[in-house]
């Protein structure tokens, strides 16, 4: 299976893929300073929660290395506080974005070092850890998410998901297509309907080039063709396969169930629960927001109206239109069936299982 590497340390150098290429192209760039970083993750060169988290802890670490060693502890946790704060008016709806900055900041500023040398190796360290347990979240999601699927999805049948929640969001399998690649592996291939995702094309352009990358039997659909999908092959719309489960991932679960993700998702929840299709939230723990009470106190990104009015390069609605660009949705938690993450699957009642978390 090949599957490639959103964020990379290799020498000294940070590398992304440059997501906003593909499927055309595959091109890596170096990112040297916190500033091409911010804008790496602003424009979507690194995007998903989970890779935007480990994007901006490697983004804090390139904002401080260049403090001179002999520069003291508190002039070093100054610059790193500037850098997080920075960092984090690049993207508002991923809960990982802030839960990185903050473990790296809070692990400098609680440690004990008072050299401005040591603490830039600790950011480092830190970084590299996000990185490393980010590989890890996604494998026991995978792993979960496959026993999950080994129980409920009828044989022959597929999954459908929503933008791109797989290894192209994430440091390792993916969330929402990690049960999808650990099945492949114990010898199941599940079919997957890939939501083309609006206006960005993440589906499209990234979740289906993943996936035929690593194997995967895909079907692209474009997102007003769910409800035919999910309706079943009865009527000849989906070469005979029926959807067995939806999967999608999240930015940000509140402590009640309800989830950020990708616009469109609620729709796809909605048409999930009127099919009788389960419909699965993948989620590390670092998406768990418990300190946000409810859906409605999600902060949703607000994104520029060219994306809206043009597809690609071509211009496709008339000059001057008053557009509507909210990156991402807030489903309901009710609709619900589980969130699968690296400790399993949870299920209602979310206020108190998440709780527990
Ligand atoms: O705008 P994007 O491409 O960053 O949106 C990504 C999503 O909505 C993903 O589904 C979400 O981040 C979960 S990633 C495991």
């Amino acid at each position: 299976m090949s599957l490639p590497a959103t964020i990379e340390y290799v020498n000294g150098k940070v590398i992304l893929l440059d997501q906003t290429r593909l499927p055309l192209e595959k091109v890596f760039l170096e990112i040297p300073d916190a500033q091409t970083m911010w804008e790496a993750i602003k424009v979507l060169r690194v995007r998903g929660a989970p890779a935007i988290g480990g994007a901006a802890a490697f983004g804090l670490w390139l904002g401080v290395r260049k403090i001179g060693d002999a520069a003291t502890r508190s002039e070093f946790l100054e610059q790193l506080q500037t850098v997080r704060d920075y960092l984090a008016t690049s993207r508002p709806t991923a809960v990982n974005l802030f839960w990185a900055l903050d473990r790296v900041n809070t692990a400098a500023k609680n440690s004990n070092l008072q050299t401005a040398g040591e603490l830039k190796a600790l950011v480092l360290e830190e970084a590299l850890a996000i990185q490393r347990e980010d590989v890890e979240m996604c494998r026991a999601i995978g792993e979960h998410g496959a026993n999950e699927l080994e129980q409920i999805l009828p044989a022959g049948s597929s999954i459908l998901t929503h933008c791109n929640a797989g290894a192209l969001a994430t440091m390792g399998l993916g969330t929402a297509l990690a049960p999808v690649y650990v099945a492949l592996e114990r010898g199941r291939a599940i079919h997957v309907f890939a939501d083309e995702t609006r206006p960005l094309l993440q589906g499209a352009r990234i979740t289906a080039w993943e996936l035929h990358e690593a194997g995967v039997p895909v079907t692209l659909i474009t997102d007003n063709m769910a409800a035919t999908v999910m309706r079943g092959p009865s009527i000849n719309s989906s070469d005979g396969l029926k959807v067995g489960a939806v999967i999608v991932g999240t930015d940000r679960v509140a402590a009640n169930g309800d989830f950020a993700n990708k616009i469109g998702t609620y729709g796809v929840a909605l048409l999930a629960r009127a099919h009788g299709i389960p419909f699965y939230v993948a989620a590390p723990s670092s998406t768990i927001d418990l300190n946000t009470p409810n859906g409605e106190e999600i902060e949703i990104e607000l994104r520029d109206r060219e994306e809206v009015t043009s597809f690609g390069a071509r211009v496709t609605a008339p000059e001057g239109i008053q557009v509507f660009n909210p990156a991402f949705d807030v489903t309901p938690g009710n609709l619900v069936t589980g969130f699968i993450t690296e400790r399993g699957v949870i299920r209602a009642p979310y206020l108190e299982t998440l709780a527990g978390f």
